[in-house]
């Protein structure tokens, strides 16, 4: 088969990866790709927004599976567009990603369906919103209603706060547009686990459990960030925890979606906080975790490829879902100063050490060659330093001996990732 992956992240090199390993995949293509996924991909230079230059290409390469990695894409339509050319391809269609790209959609879908989540209200005028705050309790979580690169959530502990909430998502559009509706909703404490699925339409099968590490700096402090780290699984998703999200989550919100006609297909990935009165959903999203994915993947026993196929036909239950019994840590080597200003342009040393050992993984998520042809750092997340081992701790030392091989100026990061396993 030839396979084209939509995409240019951590995310995409790791499904990249794997998919590589499908003994059915002949030839790989990855538009546009980055300088880690060039080592065993063809990397296109097409953005992930230009649907058109996508499907004229898979065309004239006659790609057999294109796999779209990113959100924006997927909420804009490109499943769609693929299927209106008549190519194969792997997500959901526009209709069934506004799971993600509108938080007023999923919340109001949990609502219709019973599916455990915070209470909350949406607003469309600010004045509404302000009103209402009066009288709400502290902390409360506002929430921009469409897409922010995960930014657009904030956790406002005063009244005073959440004012100048709204002022930021609704006057002030931060965010643009995805800031004109807003959600505002209960704040939660418990746990938080993500759960990634495949879906098939009718069908949801869970992969194993990891926990992200959204906050900038040690101890969850700092400034919201796409993710600095993960580990899977997460002790604390347990097989009670399962068992609830099986009955109450997982089946509900698929067959909630096949009510609305509007079939998800695709992986649909569980943003989970374990509260005390149970698992509640804190968000979905229409696509593999970043970097979630980098830690979820090594892991698995499958053949991607095939599980992919069962999703678009619709037979995802024939597949026996497998994980290997051991554990995954990633550290994201971020440059300094992410993510707010940061610079990028420097030369990366060390990642040859990752070829030459079983087990550990250098995911590239914001590299590139300079006209020199060295890699160079080319994003806030550079790279995410993956290591397996027999459990978390041996998987978190490991990790934290690996991210020594690498070097590039103003290279940061989280020295706490996985720390929460200590607390067993
Ligand atoms: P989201 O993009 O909706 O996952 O939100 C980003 C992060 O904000 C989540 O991972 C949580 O840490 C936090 N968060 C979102 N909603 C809530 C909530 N209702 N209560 C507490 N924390 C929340
Ligand atoms: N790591 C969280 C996300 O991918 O949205």
């Amino acid at each position: 088969m030839k396979v084209l992956i939509i995409g240019g992240g951590g995310r995409e090199h790791a499904i990249a990866w794997k998919t590589a390993r499908s003994p059915k995949v002949q030839k790989l293509y990855c538009a546009p790709g980055n300088a880690g996924i060039a080592e065993f991909a063809e990397c296109v230079d097409i953005g992930v927004m230009d649907f058109e230059k996508q499907v004229a290409f898979a065309k004239e390469h006659e790609i057999d599976l294109t796999i779209v990695g990113p959100d924006d894409p997927l909420v804009a339509g490109a499943v769609d567009a693929f299927e209106t050319a008549g190519l194969k391809v792997f997500g959901p269609r526009k209709n069934a990603a506004c799971l993600e790209g509108s938080k007023s959609f999923s919340k109001d879908l949990m609502k219709k369906y019973n599916i455990p989540t915070a209470a909350y209200e949406t607003f469309d005028s600010s004045e509404e919103a302000l009103k209402y705050l009066e009288t709400a309790k502290m902390p409360i979580v506002l929430k921009a209603d469409g897409l922010a690169l995960g930014k657009g959530v904030l956790i406002c502990n005063t009244l005073e706060e959440a004012r100048d909430g709204v002022k930021t998502l609704m006057l002030d559009k931060q965010f643009g547009s995805s800031g004109d509706r807003i959600v505002i909703e209960e704040f939660m404490t418990g746990r938080e686990v993500s759960v990634l699925s495949f879906v098939d339409g009718n069908t949801v099968k869970i992969m194993t459990s990891a926990q992200d590490h959204k906050r900038a700096k040690d101890g969850d402090q700092g400034l919201n960030t796409g993710g600095m780290g993960t580990f899977s699984p997460s002790p604390f998703y347990t097989e009670e925890v399962d068992f609830f999200c099986q009955e109450h989550i997982y089946k509900p919100t698929v067959q909630a979606m096949k009510e609305e006609g509007r079939e998800f297909k695709g992986i649909l990935f569980f943003g989970l906080m374990l509260t005390e009165q149970g698992p509640k959903v804190l968000e979905y999203n229409a696509r593999f975790g970043d970097p979630e994915t980098q830690v979820v993947l090594p892991r698995m026993k499958n053949d991607i490829v095939e599980v992919f196929e069962a999703c678009i036909n619709g037979t995802l239950d024939e597949i026996n879902l497998q994980f290997e019994d051991n554990a995954a840590v990633c550290v994201v080597l971020a440059s300094d100063g992410y993510p707010e200003h940061y610079e990028k342009g420097f030369p990366i040393s060390g990642l040859a050490a990752f070829k030459e050992k079983e087990g550990y993984y250098a995911f590239h998520a914001g590299s590139k060659f300079n006209d020199r042809g060295e890699i160079v750092t080319n994003g806030g997340r550079v790279l995410g330093i993956t290591a397996l081992g027999t459990d978390l701790k041996d998987a978190r030392a490991n990790a934290y001996e690996a991210v020594k091989w690498v070097s590039f100026e103003n290279k940061y990061m989280r020295n706490d990732i996985g720390k929460a396993i200590d607390e067993l």
